[in-house]
């Protein structure tokens, strides 16, 4: 792996082909000289060391909740784009940005969900779909890893979650892709809204035309639990019903095929742990920690401060922007040992690519079931399986670490 040189802070471009090919030698230096820093260009606070990542995802005075400030300040105008604020205001509804009371009352609701036996029952079905996407790549020869298994196993075990019918799921997929990059940069762009905003506004149609099907005819899906809950004591309301699928929708698909994809990559490098792997020689459990631990898809999380304090002796005021970059922390020599090496035998480790405190993610049980069957899958099915030539393209997204590709090669 290409390690950049140490960037001196001045010169920090979270965007540059640098910063997004390797995050983390991009910011080694900035942890460990400044990691709670303020940086001008982005007018927002880098916290890149695990201590203070950890302590401002569980400090109260930090908020989750950035969507409806900005919906004040930059969408109450006259000039606003509907479609735009309707985004925006699926958004707000996210359990992600909420706050108490609101953020406990909606976890509860869907963490039935995705208990450890709800997602068990998942798991026939999970190993059959990979089995079935497997046999489907054409080799040998050369194939994207993403588009042909680790993308479509997440999106389509979401979406009958969901009770999103077969018929449906590409017009689905598509209005997906559209509203992605809004969930995956979290730097301010106005520039990408539009397609966002129509992408949204369909899944919005759509996903109302399902609440009527379910509410006319329940099925055993997490649309109908959660109409349930609606009708019970008014627990849900019909926009929150509303944000809670999309947001399911939204967590549980691109960062889950990159989970996969980062984790087979990983492997690929490390060619005596992807043998032990294909002997069964690895605990599943603590290497999908690793893989999370050494190149996670969770790379930043936004927080804001709610008040002005200080944190670790520098002076955070009110509505600053904080980005907690995870995926720094989780190479933290201070937090590690070995930090920069893949370890898959590592034991019990306290990385933060699900984040941490009350909204650890809640999907975490699905991703670890179906990464922990796919990436086992892959690499097994194919013993000659290689990277294909070439440079990996990583996306330009700040919250998401995943490419836009993964090609291999069979035979
Ligand atoms: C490897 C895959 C995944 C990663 C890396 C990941 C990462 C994260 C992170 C870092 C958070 C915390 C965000 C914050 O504190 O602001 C989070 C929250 C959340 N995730 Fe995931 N996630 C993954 C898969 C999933 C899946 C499969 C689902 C559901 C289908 C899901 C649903 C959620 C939900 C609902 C929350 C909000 C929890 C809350 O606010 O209480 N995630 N995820």
């Amino acid at each position: 792996m290409t390690v950049n040189a140490p960037v001196a802070p001045a010169s920090l471009d979270l965007m540059s082909l640098e910063a997004v090919s390797d995050p983390h030698g991009y910011f080694a230096q900035l942890r460990e000289s400044q990691p709670v820093y303020w940086d001008p260009r982005y007018r927002s606070w880098l916290i890149t060391s695990h201590r203070h990542v950890a302590e401002a995802l569980r400090d109260p005075r930090f908020s989750s909740d950035r969507i409806e400030p900005y919906i004040r300040k930059k969408l109450s105008g006259p000039d606003t784009d509907p479609l735009v604020r309707q985004a925006f205001e699926v958004l707000s509804g996210w359990m992600v940005f909420k706050e108490e009371p609101d953020h406990t009352r909606l976890r509860r609701l869907c963490m039935q969900a995705f208990t450890p036996q709800s997602i068990a029952k998942l798991r026939a079905r999970a190993e059959s779909l990979t089995a079935e996407l497997l046999d489907a790549v054409r080799t040998p020869g050369e194939f994207d890893l993403i588009a042909s298994v680790a993308a479509p196993l997440p999106s389509i075990v979401i979406a009958e979650m969901l009770g999103v019918p077969v018929e449906d799921r590409l017009d689905f997929e598509q209005w997906t892709a559209k509203v992605s990059p809004l969930v995956s940069t979290g730097l301010d762009d106005p520039t990408r809204y539009g397609s966002v905003a129509e992408g949204m506004a369909s899944l919005v149609a759509y996903f109302g035309q399902l609440f009527k099907r379910y509410t006319e005819q329940p099925e055993d899906n997490l649309i109908t639990a959660l109409l349930r809950a609606r009708e019970q004591d008014d627990a849900l309301s019909e926009a929150e019903l509303m944000a809670t699928c999309t947001l399911m929708l939204f967590g549980g698909h691109e960062t889950t095929a990159n989970f996969i994809a980062n984790g087979v990559l990983a492997l690929l490098r490390h060619p005596a742990q992807l043998a032990a792997m294909r002997e069964d020689r690895v605990d599943i459990k603590l290497a999908l920690e690793e893989f999370m631990r050494y190149d996670g898809p969770g790379k930043t999380v936004v927080r804001v401060a709610r008040e002005d304090f200080e944190f670790e002796g520098q002076h955070i005021r009110q509505g600053q922007r904080l980005f907690l970059i995870l995926s720094v922390a989780n190479r933290d020599p201070l937090a590690f040992e070995d930090a920069e090496q893949l370890k898959l035998d590592r034991p019990q480790s306290r990385h933060v690519g699900f984040g941490f405190g009350t909204h650890f993610c809640l999907g975490a049980p699905l991703a670890r079931l179906e990464a922990g069957i796919a990436i086992p899958a892959i690499v097994k099915r194919w013993p000659d399986l290689a990277l294909a030539p070439g440079p990996l393209q990583w996306l330009p997204f700040l919250g998401t670490r995943g490419m836009r590709e993964l090609r291999l090669r069979t035979g």
